[in-house]
């Protein structure tokens, strides 16, 4: 194509932007001779000193007394490569920082008051849902200041704190508002999950669960066998799932050619469309894991009934997800919604709006294999939810 000049009317731009960091594995990071958040924190600028805002989710706090003391020693006796850039400063913990427009606007305030620059580090110590609304603050202030991420529960260090998204919820939407925006660091630190209620521990097994049912049969089996240690905590079993877990998802993000969701197929959300919105339903109540868990038995035995999955996959899937302790059913599945239909079925609609284009959904051929649809049977759903409730009721 050429304008009347004879000059290109269309110039064709293309960038391509690389991203890496670190996910470390660590213990007690906050012992003055742990060297690895100074290392990663320092380790494009060795030479020089940066800033560290700390922000703490405050369930953390509670359960850790000493914290943000531990945080300015450890800080103070790295003189070299870091400075405290502001106190401390609590986030309340759970889902309430991603509900809360003014958790948002307290910590811009906050950002902005330190002076934090692109170079300056915010340090995120805390739960997927603090990790959320902090890391998408530091992604919007001066589009985007350095994040170093610290996972504090079982979810967050193997999905959502090692990953590229941030987000909080608006108008009733779950991750309404958000950003892609890689982490400068994560460092997973073992020792803060001995403090975590039990509930928090397991919810975060789904998200392995799920990974291995799309992803790595082998660990699906693994997962299995590992089930009792899993649900009693053991440290090594724990710890061993909580690294493959992050392993895939990484290698996910890393491979799939499309980490920022520019299509419209989100394989690693599988079971999501019903577990974002029976968040919603329950105004929370249900902890993320748990509500994925049930997304994924729903999706599974949808997939048995239009023939793509086998029946004993089915109850591999559900069987394993018992034993780790979730319940597979809640009330909110049988709440009516408009349309005669169930309330639960618009996530459907939401989940395709979020990304646009076709709809697409995620279901299992079989244990490690996956595919995407284009299509759902909302009659065939309702049948998945009937016995799914049937299910919960059998002794
Ligand atoms: N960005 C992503 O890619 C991504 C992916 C998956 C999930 N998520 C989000 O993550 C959130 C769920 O995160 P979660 O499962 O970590 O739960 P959470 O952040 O809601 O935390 C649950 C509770 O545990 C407390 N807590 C956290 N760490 C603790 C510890 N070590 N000891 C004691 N208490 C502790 C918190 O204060 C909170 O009360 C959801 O909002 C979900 O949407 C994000
Ligand atoms: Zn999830």
């Amino acid at each position: 194509m050429a304008d009347v000049a004879g000059e290109a009317a269309v110039i064709h731009q293309r960038i391509a932007v690389s991203f890496e960091y670190p996910v470390c594995f660590t213990r007690n990071a906050f012992a003055p001779e742990n060297p690895v958040l100074t290392e990663v924190v320092a380790r494009r600028e060795p030479a020089r000193r940066h800033r560290v805002f700390p922000m703490i989710d405050e369930g953390v706090a509670r359960r850790h007394p000493g914290l943000p003391a531990r945080i300015q020693a450890y800080i103070a006796a790295h003189p070299d490569q870091l400075a405290l850039a502001a106190p401390p400063h609590p986030v309340p913990g759970g889902e309430a920082a991603k509900n809360d427009p003014a958790v948002l606007d307290g910590l811009l305030g906050r950002l902005q008051a330190a002076g934090m620059d692109r170079q300056s580090v915010v340090l995120a110590v805390g739960g997927g849902a603090v990790l959320d609304a902090v890391g998408y603050a530091a992604a919007i202030t001066h589009r985007g200041v350095r994040l170093v991420r610290m996972p504090t529960t079982v979810l967050g260090q193997n999905d959502s704190g090692v990953g590229v998204k941030t987000a909080i919820n608006a108008f009733s939407a779950k991750n309404y508002l958000g950003a892609f925006a890689p982490p400068f660091a994560v460092v997973n630190d073992f020792d803060f999950l001995a403090a975590l209620e039990a509930r928090d521990r397991i919810a975060g097994i789904a998200e392995a669960v799920k990974v291995a049912l799309i992803r790595d049969a082998a660990f699906f089996g693994w997962l299995e066998g590992a089930a009792p240690a899993l649900t009693a905590f053991r440290p090594a079993e724990t710890e061993r799932m909580i690294r493959r877990c992050a392993e895939l998802h990484l290698a996910h993000i890393a491979g799939c050619g499309d980490p920022f969701e520019m299509g419209s197929a989100r394989p690693l959300d599988y079971g999501h469309w019903a577990a974002h919105k029976l968040e919603t339903l329950t105004h929370h109540e249900l902890r993320h894991g748990e509500a994925v868990a049930i997304g994924m038995t729903l999706d599974a035995n949808y997939a048995v009934r239009v023939g793509m999955l086998a029946e004993a996959d089915y109850r591999r899937i559900r069987g394993l997800l018992a034993r780790l302790g979730f319940r597979l059913w809640h009330d909110a599945l049988a709440r009516p919604g408009q349309h005669g239909k169930r309330a639960v079925l618009a996530g459907l609609d939401e989940f395709r709006e979020h990304l646009g284009g076709d709809l697409t959904i995620t279901l299992l051929t079989g244990i490690g294999r996956a595919v995407e649809v284009n299509e759902i049977d909302t009659a065939l759903v309702e049948e998945a939810i009937l016995a799914l409730e049937r299910d919960d009721r059998a002794p």
